[in-house]
């Protein structure tokens, strides 16, 4: 199996189409989960995302906007025909930019996530308890995590990152991160009150 490379365009979204998602997202009036502030809002953003050059409109299959205060689980969300993610980082609040960090190791099934110690259920990306090492992944290493990445994962024991590889890319406004669906992905520990993001998934 090919998986898509990942894509860090650092500056690749205007300014107003991010003024025009954050007006979309802040206009809502109820948002669809309390802890994430998640609204499915595809119609509307993918009207402002046609004036994008860098965002392939057509292939979009998912798209959703998400607030959180606390950094997330590593997870993929491959489900059916999704290819790739793609983040778009619409606000930092009161803090540094977090990281998302994009693992070199994926999971071929339906997208999971690992919640470590914590019995937790989702109704999307269903929880595996443990770490993503003592599941069937792909391209997991024998050996812990580097500490150049662990930097932005240490809300978390570095045991529970063993066996994993890869990338950290900044949580800008005005860029974008590409990736493969199927590859394990995770927010870094965050260094400001909330972020507030679009992501949209391309189909194959
Ligand atoms: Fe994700």
């Amino acid at each position: 199996m090919k998986l898509a490379p990942n894509i860090y365009n650092p500056s690749g979204i205007s300014l107003d189409s991010i003024e025009s998602l954050k007006d979309i997202y802040y206009s809502a009036e109820s948002y669809d989960t309390d802890n994430m502030k998640k609204l499915a809002g595809k119609q509307e953003a993918k009207k402002v995302l046609q004036n994008e050059p860098n965002i392939d409109v057509d292939r979009i299959t998912v798209c959703h906007f998400y607030k959180h205060s606390h950094p997330y689980f590593p997870h993929t969300d491959f489900h059916t025909d999704e290819k790739e993610n793609i983040v778009i980082p619409l606000e930092v609040n009161n803090g540094l930019n977090p990281y998302l960090v994009i693992f070199n190791q994926w999971f071929d099934g339906d997208g999971r996530t690992w919640t470590f110690r914590e019995n937790l259920d989702f109704k999307y990306n269903k929880p595996l308890k443990g770490r993503p090492y003592d599941f069937d992944i792909h391209g997991k290493t024998e050996e812990d995590i580097s500490d150049t990445l662990y930097k932005y994962l240490s809300h978390q024991p570095k045991k529970y990152w063993f066996g994993l590889s890869g990338t950290a890319y900044e949580f800008k406004v005005g860029s974008f991160i590409q990736f493969d669906s199927k590859k394990i992905h995770a927010t870094s520990k965050l260094l400001c009150e909330s972020k507030l993001g679009l992501t949209i998934r391309y189909r194959a």
